[in-house]
Protein backbone atom coordinates (compact mmCIF):
# COMPACT_ATOMS: atom_id res chain seq x y z
CA UNK A 1 0.00 0.00 0.00
CA UNK A 2 1.20 3.47 -0.67
CA UNK A 3 0.67 6.75 1.21
CA UNK A 4 -0.25 10.05 -0.66
CA UNK A 5 -0.92 13.67 0.32
CA UNK A 6 -3.14 16.05 -0.51
CA UNK A 7 -4.27 19.63 0.47
CA UNK A 8 -7.70 21.18 0.05
CA UNK A 9 -6.57 24.57 -1.06
CA UNK A 10 -7.72 27.83 0.29
CA UNK A 11 -10.19 27.86 -2.61
CA UNK A 12 -12.00 24.65 -2.55
CA UNK A 13 -12.37 25.18 1.52
CA UNK A 14 -14.18 28.68 0.67
CA UNK A 15 -16.26 27.39 -1.95
CA UNK A 16 -17.37 24.55 0.16
CA UNK A 17 -16.41 22.07 -2.24
CA UNK A 18 -13.98 20.06 -0.02
CA UNK A 19 -17.07 17.25 0.39
CA UNK A 20 -18.23 16.70 -2.68
CA UNK A 21 -14.28 16.59 -3.62
CA UNK A 22 -13.15 13.80 -1.51
CA UNK A 23 -16.48 12.26 -1.73
CA UNK A 24 -14.40 10.76 -5.00
CA UNK A 25 -11.14 9.62 -3.57
CA UNK A 26 -13.78 7.75 -1.04
CA UNK A 27 -15.42 6.44 -3.87
CA UNK A 28 -12.55 4.44 -5.38
CA UNK A 29 -11.81 3.16 -1.98
CA UNK A 30 -8.56 5.43 -0.68
CA UNK A 31 -8.52 5.20 2.62
CA UNK A 32 -8.26 8.13 4.84
CA UNK A 33 -5.57 8.17 7.66
CA UNK A 34 -4.82 11.26 8.36
CA UNK A 35 -6.63 14.73 8.14
CA UNK A 36 -6.57 17.99 9.33
CA UNK A 37 -7.22 22.01 9.42
CA UNK A 38 -4.44 23.95 9.76
CA UNK A 39 -3.41 27.89 8.13
CA UNK A 40 0.53 27.42 7.11
CA UNK A 41 2.53 30.20 7.18
CA UNK A 42 5.18 31.12 4.69
CA UNK A 43 7.98 29.37 5.95
CA UNK A 44 5.98 26.01 5.89
CA UNK A 45 4.58 26.80 2.48
CA UNK A 46 8.51 27.33 1.72
CA UNK A 47 9.37 24.43 2.22
CA UNK A 48 6.41 22.49 0.61
CA UNK A 49 6.81 24.28 -2.63
CA UNK A 50 10.34 24.65 -3.18
CA UNK A 51 12.06 22.26 -0.40
CA UNK A 52 10.20 19.67 -1.36
CA UNK A 53 8.47 20.53 -5.01
CA UNK A 54 11.01 22.40 -6.43
CA UNK A 55 8.77 25.35 -7.67
CA UNK A 56 10.75 28.11 -7.73
CA UNK A 57 13.89 26.46 -9.07
CA UNK A 58 11.43 25.33 -12.16
CA UNK A 59 9.24 28.07 -12.68
CA UNK A 60 10.57 30.81 -11.32
CA UNK A 61 10.35 33.62 -8.44
CA UNK A 62 6.87 35.24 -10.14
CA UNK A 63 5.50 32.00 -9.94
CA UNK A 64 6.54 30.57 -6.84
CA UNK A 65 5.89 34.19 -4.89
CA UNK A 66 2.22 34.20 -6.18
CA UNK A 67 1.32 30.56 -5.53
CA UNK A 68 2.45 31.52 -1.59
CA UNK A 69 0.63 34.71 -1.53
CA UNK A 70 -2.46 32.25 -2.48
CA UNK A 71 -2.22 29.28 0.07
CA UNK A 72 -1.82 32.46 2.96
CA UNK A 73 -4.92 33.33 1.89
CA UNK A 74 -7.18 30.89 4.46
CA UNK A 75 -7.30 27.31 5.98
CA UNK A 76 -6.41 24.18 4.14
CA UNK A 77 -7.37 20.98 4.71
CA UNK A 78 -4.18 18.05 4.38
CA UNK A 79 -4.80 14.52 4.32
CA UNK A 80 -3.07 11.65 3.80
CA UNK A 81 -4.52 8.48 1.36
CA UNK A 82 -3.60 4.97 1.06
CA UNK A 83 -4.22 2.67 -1.65
CA UNK A 84 -2.72 0.54 -4.60
CA UNK A 85 -0.23 3.07 -6.16
CA UNK A 86 -2.05 5.96 -4.23
CA UNK A 87 0.29 8.70 -5.64
CA UNK A 88 -0.62 8.21 -9.35
CA UNK A 89 -4.33 7.07 -8.74
CA UNK A 90 -4.90 10.58 -6.91
CA UNK A 91 -2.62 12.89 -9.40
CA UNK A 92 -4.90 11.12 -12.36
CA UNK A 93 -8.15 12.26 -10.63
CA UNK A 94 -6.72 15.65 -9.55
CA UNK A 95 -5.86 16.00 -13.69
CA UNK A 96 -3.11 19.16 -15.41
CA UNK A 97 -2.01 21.77 -13.23
CA UNK A 98 -4.04 24.13 -15.44
CA UNK A 99 -7.68 24.59 -15.18
CA UNK A 100 -8.12 25.08 -18.77
CA UNK A 101 -6.29 21.80 -19.88
CA UNK A 102 -7.40 19.52 -17.27
CA UNK A 103 -9.62 17.34 -18.82
CA UNK A 104 -13.80 16.74 -17.96
CA UNK A 105 -14.16 14.10 -14.86
CA UNK A 106 -10.52 15.13 -13.26
CA UNK A 107 -11.13 17.77 -10.39
CA UNK A 108 -9.35 20.49 -11.31
CA UNK A 109 -11.16 20.06 -15.03
CA UNK A 110 -14.63 19.70 -13.30
CA UNK A 111 -14.31 22.70 -10.90
CA UNK A 112 -12.15 25.28 -12.46
CA UNK A 113 -11.81 26.34 -15.80
CA UNK A 114 -9.18 29.17 -15.75
CA UNK A 115 -5.69 29.28 -17.80
CA UNK A 116 -2.50 30.52 -16.85
CA UNK A 117 -2.56 33.42 -19.60
CA UNK A 118 -5.97 34.59 -17.32
CA UNK A 119 -4.44 34.30 -13.88
CA UNK A 120 -0.79 35.45 -14.66
CA UNK A 121 -2.30 38.72 -16.22
CA UNK A 122 -3.84 39.49 -13.23
CA UNK A 123 -0.68 38.82 -11.22
CA UNK A 124 -2.17 35.64 -9.84
CA UNK A 125 -1.38 32.10 -9.47
CA UNK A 126 -4.10 29.64 -11.22
CA UNK A 127 -6.54 28.51 -8.31
CA UNK A 128 -6.60 24.62 -9.11
CA UNK A 129 -8.77 23.14 -5.95
CA UNK A 130 -6.61 20.61 -4.48
CA UNK A 131 -2.77 19.68 -3.95
CA UNK A 132 -1.61 16.71 -4.37
CA UNK A 133 2.25 14.77 -4.64
CA UNK A 134 3.80 14.47 -7.95
CA UNK A 135 5.40 11.31 -7.33
CA UNK A 136 6.25 8.33 -4.53
CA UNK A 137 9.67 10.93 -3.11
CA UNK A 138 7.44 13.89 -2.99
CA UNK A 139 5.33 12.29 -1.22
CA UNK A 140 7.10 10.37 1.00
CA UNK A 141 8.47 14.17 1.81
CA UNK A 142 5.41 16.16 2.00
CA UNK A 143 3.71 13.58 4.48
CA UNK A 144 6.72 13.68 6.85
CA UNK A 145 6.40 17.60 6.65
CA UNK A 146 2.49 17.53 7.02
CA UNK A 147 1.73 14.71 9.46
CA UNK A 148 3.58 13.62 12.70
CA UNK A 149 3.24 9.70 12.94
CA UNK A 150 0.92 10.28 15.62
CA UNK A 151 -1.28 12.03 13.39
CA UNK A 152 -1.76 8.68 11.22
CA UNK A 153 -4.11 5.93 11.91
CA UNK A 154 -3.91 2.32 10.95
CA UNK A 155 -7.17 0.45 10.64
CA UNK A 156 -8.99 -1.80 8.61
CA UNK A 157 -11.37 -0.63 5.59
CA UNK A 158 -13.85 -2.60 3.77
CA UNK A 159 -12.44 -1.98 0.40
CA UNK A 160 -9.38 -4.14 1.22
CA UNK A 161 -11.24 -6.95 1.02
CA UNK A 162 -11.20 -6.21 -2.74
CA UNK A 163 -8.14 -4.23 -3.13
CA UNK A 164 -5.70 -6.45 -1.33
CA UNK A 165 -7.56 -10.15 -2.08
CA UNK A 166 -6.17 -12.75 -0.20
CA UNK A 167 -5.13 -15.93 -1.63
CA UNK A 168 -7.47 -18.57 -0.80
O1 LIG B 1 0.20 21.31 -8.41
P1 LIG B 1 0.99 20.63 -9.50
O2 LIG B 1 1.93 19.57 -8.96
O3 LIG B 1 0.11 20.12 -10.60
O4 LIG B 1 1.90 21.76 -10.19
P2 LIG B 1 3.31 22.40 -9.77
O5 LIG B 1 4.10 22.61 -11.03
O6 LIG B 1 3.95 21.62 -8.68
O7 LIG B 1 2.89 23.84 -9.24
C1 LIG B 1 2.40 24.03 -7.93
C2 LIG B 1 1.25 25.02 -7.99
O8 LIG B 1 1.73 26.31 -8.42
C3 LIG B 1 0.15 24.69 -8.99
O9 LIG B 1 -0.78 23.74 -8.50
C4 LIG B 1 -0.48 26.04 -9.23
O10 LIG B 1 -1.37 26.38 -8.17
C5 LIG B 1 0.75 26.97 -9.17
N1 LIG B 1 1.26 27.28 -10.53
C6 LIG B 1 0.76 28.40 -11.20
O11 LIG B 1 -0.10 29.12 -10.67
N2 LIG B 1 1.22 28.71 -12.45
C7 LIG B 1 2.13 27.94 -13.06
N3 LIG B 1 2.55 28.28 -14.29
C8 LIG B 1 2.64 26.80 -12.40
C9 LIG B 1 2.18 26.49 -11.12
MG1 LIG C 1 3.58 19.81 -7.75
Amino acid sequence: MERTLIVFKPDSVQRGIVGEVLTRFERVGLKIVGTKMLQPDYDHYHQHYEGIGTLKTRKGDEIFESQLKSMLVGPVIAMVLEGVDAVETVRKMVGSTEPKSALPGTIRGDYAHVSYGAANASGKSVSNIIHASADANEAEQEIAHWFSESEMYDYEAVHEKFTQPKNS
